[in-house]
């Protein structure tokens, strides 16, 4: 018989209050993007993405609808998810696909790196989306850098598709 094995971490909703503990997570994304496209470099600084990406989730939070989700083992903060609901009009749907009213967006997904790879993104991901079909939204976009290909092939095999590819030509810079 099987006996089923209980996750070793617990999830809890958060809050802007839960934002301090959400900056390193955030800073794991961002070295993420940098190690997997270093042909983009230079990559701003841990200071100057955490600032910019903090404002936005200030903002998001004010949102009816945003969710940030915590894992954590022992009170240790260890992943997240944030996903937040638009108006299709907010969106780069609008004008080419046939979709609800809303979109909802996952916004961002970490988890440590010495936790990846058991099952813990998978889960927070679908806790986001069980939360976004709950509150009647079923068309979902979320963003990815293409060299990443790890999270790439977890988003495939959860059902997601490229859509839109940003393309980019940065010689503004010194
Ligand atoms: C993407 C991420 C959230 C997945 O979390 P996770 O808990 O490792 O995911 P799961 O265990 O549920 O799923 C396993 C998948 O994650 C990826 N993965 C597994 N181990 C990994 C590791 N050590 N490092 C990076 N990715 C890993 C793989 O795609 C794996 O799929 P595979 O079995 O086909 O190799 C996590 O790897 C992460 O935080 N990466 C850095 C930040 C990031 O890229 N976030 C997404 C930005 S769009």
């Amino acid at each position: 018989m099987m006996i089923g094995v209980s996750a070793p971490w617990q999830l809890r909703t958060g809050s802007a209050d839960d934002l301090d503990i959400v900056g390193p997570l955030w800073v794991a994304v961002h070295h993420q993007h940098a190690q997997t496209m270093p042909e983009l470099s230079p990559y701003v600084s841990d200071d100057h993405t955490w600032q910019v990406r903090r404002t936005l989730y200030e903002d998001l939070l004010t949102k009816p609808g945003t969710l940030l989700l915590l894992a954590s083992i022992d009170d240790r903060v260890i992943g997240y998810g944030l996903a937040h609901i638009m108006a299709v009009e907010e969106t780069w749907v609008a004008d080419t696909w046939v979709t609800g009213k809303r979109v909802g967006e996952i916004e961002s997904l970490s988890v440590l790196p010495e936790f990846r790879g058991s099952g813990l993104g998978s889960h927070l991901l679908t806790r986001l989306e069980d939360h976004l079909r709950a509150a009647g939204v079923d068309d979902l976009v979320l963003g990815v850098l293409p060299g990443n290909r790890d999270a790439l092939r977890l988003y495939e095999r959860l059902g997601y598709r490229p859509t839109w590819l940003y393309l980019s030509k940065f010689t503004g810079r010194d």
